[in-house]
């Protein structure tokens, strides 16, 4: 098993690519911390893992708070006896306009993408030096990679996302703790859905999505486990010699 008693926590765990990773890890044998702020979803996952006989846990958190993003990790090791894995996955699809910026959805869009991953990444990365290394995961974007031209805010934070990953893969590599993010296209989940039909756009949301579609050389919108397969493969022993790399998962998106 590719992750065999790995002590896995995974942020935004009870729906989309976070409860795929989950399921993907835990059948690869990790001991598996699944977060989220929506405890019945949250609830029905871990329950499906354990009911499968695999080893799990749910941690209810509003990521938006400062302490509870150490206090999942806090709560990790009090509970396994340590940290081996991270992958930071929360997000929030913000659209303010540049023109007349919204201050709440400024503030939500880099609460969740930034603000809390700096947050759960500091109290993680003790917690792994005191193991002796560690793999970190952050769920960047390709609009961290590419300009997006409806989501300044949302593309601004996950640029830095990617600059903190870069920041820390060359500070800790010294400490085992290797650093990488996946950057998603289109992924079929609850969230394509909000960027498919925000208020500053044509409604049409099937519309938009086959013109999404069309721009894509792959020519489909990519799946939840396709990512949860590349974020294995990051965190795990497999990409021993990686790190400091933000992956385009977007079947060739940025690649045009
Ligand atoms: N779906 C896409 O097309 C796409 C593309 C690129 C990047 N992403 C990124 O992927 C991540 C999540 O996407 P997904 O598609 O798996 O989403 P999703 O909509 O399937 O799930 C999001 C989860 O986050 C949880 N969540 C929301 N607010 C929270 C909070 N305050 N605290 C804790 N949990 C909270 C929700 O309850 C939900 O379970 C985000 O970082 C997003 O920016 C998504």
């Amino acid at each position: 098993m590719r992750l065999n008693k790995k002590i896995a926590l995974v942020t935004a765990a009870a729906s989309g690519m976070g409860r795929a990773g989950v399921t993907r890890f835990a059948h690869e044998g990790a001991q598996v911390v699944a977060v989220d702020v929506d405890e019945k979803n949250l609830n029905t996952v871990v329950k499906g893992l354990t009911d499968a006989g695999h080893d799990a846990i749910g941690i209810c958190a509003d990521l938006t708070d400062d302490t509870e993003c150490a206090r999942i990790v806090t709560d990790t090791v009090q509970h396994y006896g340590g940290l081996d894995l991270l992958w930071n996955h929360v997000g929030h699809p913000g659209y303010s306009r540049v023109e007349d910026l919204d201050a709440a959805d400024y503030e939500i869009t880099m609460d969740l993408n930034l603000r809390s991953v700096f947050r759960t990444t500091g109290a993680a990365i003790p917690a792994m030096q005191s193991r002796g290394g560690g793999s970190i995961l952050f769920t960047a974007s390709i609009a961290g990679l590419i300009g997006s031209p409806f989501s300044p805010v949302y593309s601004a934070a996950k640029w830095a996302v990617n600059g903190l990953m870069a920041s820390l893969a060359g500070r800790l590599a010294g400490d085992g703790i290797r650093v990488n993010s996946v950057c998603p296209g289109p992924i079929d989940t609850p969230m394509l859905n909000v960027f498919m039909a925000r208020p500053d756009q044509n409604a049409d949301k099937e519309a938009n999505l086959e013109m999404m579609k069309g721009n894509i050389p792959l020519k489909r919108v990519g799946t939840a486990e396709e990512v949860a397969n590349a974020a294995l493969f990051l965190l795990s022993d497999e990409a021993s010699y990686i790190t400091g790399v933000a992956l385009p998962v977007d079947g060739g998106f940025v690649s045009k």
